[in-house]
């Protein structure tokens, strides 16, 4: 798909279809993290972890309700793959905005094969990810610590163009 189609169908999907992602189309999109900027160029800072375990996706789907105390929202949306970016360094900006930048290479990836996906922040922030257990479910290494991340899956119906604009962000132009 051609860059500017890429950029103008990428939306957030927030219901997915069971279906589970290839092995292909998760190397896709792993890539397209891997292949991200980061602050300094320090690669080794970083690291992505991709869950596809249904019984580990299910129990951080339980690990929300508990931390938010709303049983009826799943925050992974039933999506069956969940890439996380976790940093050495969270409190450090550049560490946020790099971690942003690899989910943004991925979230257009996934738009470019047709699949929907969803930026998530929320999980990391509400402390989810810290619950009993789920670190270590998720095989997080040592030192790093997950700030961002994205599911992905098939959508329901397809994903499309949508209107451009100029508006949504503002901005100046200073000649
Ligand atoms: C940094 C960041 C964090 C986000 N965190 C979440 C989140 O935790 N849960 C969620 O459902 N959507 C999350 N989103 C998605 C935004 O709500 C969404 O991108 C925005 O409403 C614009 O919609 P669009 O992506 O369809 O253009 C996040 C987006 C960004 C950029």
């Amino acid at each position: 798909m051609d860059f500017m189609k890429v950029m103008h169908t990428r939306q957030t999907t927030r219901s997915y279809q069971t279906l589970e992602l290839s092995q292909g189309q998760v190397e896709l999109i792993l890539h397209a993290g891997q292949n991200a900027p980061v602050s300094r160029g320090r690669f080794e800072d970083y690291h992505i972890t991709v869950i596809k375990n249904s019984e580990i996706l299910a129990a951080i789907t339980s690990a929300a309700k508990e931390v938010t105390g709303n049983k009826d929202k799943d925050p992974l949306y039933g999506a069956p793959a969940f890439f996380v970016i976790s940093v050495k360094e969270p409190a450090k900006p550049g560490s946020i905005a790099s971690a942003a930048a690899i989910v943004e290479n991925m979230h257009l990836q996934a738009t470019a094969e047709l699949l929907g996906s969803c930026f998530l922040m929320g999980l990391m922030a509400n402390g989810t990810l810290d619950a009993e257990g789920i670190r270590e479910k998720m095989g997080i290494p040592d030192g790093f610590t997950p700030v961002a991340g994205m599911v992905a899956g098939y959508p329901h119906g397809y994903l499309h163009d949508r209107p451009r604009t100029l508006e949504k962000i503002a901005s100046n132009i200073v000649e």
